[in-house]
């Protein structure tokens, strides 16, 4: 019998807390629950007898590793395993697996909320603008972006995208425009959505070069992580421009000094709302759990990131 602990200091819906519980069980293992918590210390003391995890944004460092003396499987429920150190899991043979495409349709939707909203002038009882007709560059083509694609199409939006790791006729074939260059993207979009993961090769490239040469009203919105944005060139663009609008979930650290400065003009959620659907808790949840107990049945590792 394997110990599975969830631990999410965000929690996820109470339905997808049931759905695993019940595959968790059903499977013969013990089902552990560690939800909202605050405290590292309250996570080190949860994961030291436990075989496998399953989180969302929580970090999963070698200190946390190496507290789990039986761990043998973290499953981050979503996408982004930028939270857990995945060179520290190998070493000790812990496999990291992620939930890919389980949440997309969540942040899709969030970016166009949000898209709206601004469009709208915050709801401020003025005149807004429309979406339609608009360009929106997609900034890396995966699950999200795809879901942005097709969701930008049907807003009547002229649509791009920018993949360096996804053949152009793979984008051309959803009916959106492959770009050559990310500057080119820049160049022609007057919306930009960002999907690019959170590494050391993508921290604080959105900057001053790329934003700078955005067409006027133009509009980041970044659904994917708030290190991928060079905050100052970020604050340096907002005062230089009028026209330049900035949308986060979540919010950046320099947040106080925009909301403070250009409140018309940004906007940045408190938590990451993204993934915040009972749909998308469910789907990642309950795939999280699928994933672990075939890799405890079958050795299977479809899913693996390390
Ligand atoms: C992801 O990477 O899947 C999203 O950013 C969602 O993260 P969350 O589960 O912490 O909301």
């Amino acid at each position: 019998m394997k110990k599975i602990l969830v631990a999410t200091s965000k929690p996820f819906a109470p339905a997808a807390v049931v759905g695993i519980k019940k595959i968790v069980e059903a499977s013969g293992n013990e089902f552990i629950l560690l939800e909202k918590y605050s405290d590292k210390a309250e996570l080190l003391k949860a994961v030291a007898d436990v075989n496998a995890i399953i989180i969302r944004s929580d970090k999963i460092t070698a200190e946390v590793i190496a507290a789990a003396k039986n761990l043998e499987i973290v499953v981050r429920a979503g996408a982004g395993y930028d939270n857990v150190d995945t060179k520290e899991a190998a070493s000790k043979n812990i496999v990291v697996m992620n939930t890919p495409g389980q949440n997309s349709n969540a942040v899709a939707e969030l970016v166009f909320g949000m898209l709206v909203y601004m469009a709208r002038g915050q709801y401020n009882g003025k005149a807004g603008t429309e979406l339609r007709g608009k360009k929106i560059g997609i900034h890396a083509f995966g699950w999200v972006g795809k879901f942005v694609a097709n969701i930008a199409k049907g807003f009547g939006m002229e649509v791009f995208a920018f993949d360096p790791f996804i053949p152009q006729d793979a984008i051309t074939k959803e009916g959106v425009k492959a770009v050559e260059t990310v500057e080119e993207l820049y160049k022609t979009c007057q919306y930009i959505s960002l999907h690019i993961p959170s590494n050391e090769k993508t921290a604080k490239s959105i900057n001053y070069d790329l934003m700078s040469v955005m067409p006027e009203n133009a509009t980041i919105v970044n659904t994917a992580r708030k290190q991928v944005i060079h905050e100052d060139d970020l604050m340096k663009i907002m005062n230089e421009r009028a026209d330049f609008n900035y949308l986060a979930d979540i919010a950046p650290d320099c947040a106080h000094i925009l909301q403070d400065k250009y409140p018309s003009r940004y906007y940045g959620t408190p938590k990451k709302m993204g993934a915040q659907t009972l749909e998308a808790n469910v789907n990642a949840g309950i795939a999280a759990i699928n994933q672990i107990i075939k890799y405890f049945e079958s050795g299977d590792t479809t899913f693996k990131v390390n």
